[in-house]
């Protein structure tokens, strides 16, 4: 499973560091909206679901925390443990956060605006979409033969 991480160009001198992100130059789609989270308590697992169609980009711009990720198929635990590094989730894939510092600011960038029927909140729901995708892929490369 490919974990697409970017890892962004802080532009630093003596003052400090700065970093810049422009819509379709650094960041692969359309933000039309922005996110954080912040004060999540000790222990504490957010996400726990998948998009179907969303994209997003995660940046722990404070603290850490790290990102599990799911595609029905294979998982991966991805740290997040500078500001500077931006984390890309494709649709289809489930996500946890988890083991987030106490200063954590976990910061997210979405390729549309909410829409709570984009959400699949069920894990089993989520294997069966999943599953369901991939037969269609099947069918048609098998069809393309
Ligand atoms: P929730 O979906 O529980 O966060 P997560 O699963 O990522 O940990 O969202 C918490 C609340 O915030 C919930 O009432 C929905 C609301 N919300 C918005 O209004 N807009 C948003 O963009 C998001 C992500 C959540």
């Amino acid at each position: 499973m490919q974990v697409v991480k970017y890892m962004f160009q802080p532009h630093g001198d003596e003052r400090g560091q700065l970093v810049s992100l422009e819509e379709i130059n650094d960041i692969p789609f359309k933000i039309k909206r922005v996110y954080f989270m912040y004060d999540t308590l000790k222990g504490v697992v957010r996400g726990r679901h998948a998009h179907k169609n969303l994209e997003q980009i995660l940046f722990c711009v404070h603290g850490s925390c790290k990102v599990k990720l799911d595609n029905g198929s294979e998982s991966k635990i991805v740290p997040l443990e500078k500001p500077y590094e931006g984390l890309y989730i494709p649709g289809n894939m489930w996500r946890e956060m988890f083991d987030f510092s106490e200063d954590a600011v976990l910061m997210v960038l979405a390729s549309e605006i909410y829409n709570e029927s984009d959400y699949i909140r069920d894990y089993d729901v989520f294997l069966n979409h999943v599953n369901m995708k991939g037969n269609e892929i099947d069918e048609q490369n098998t069809r393309s033969i």
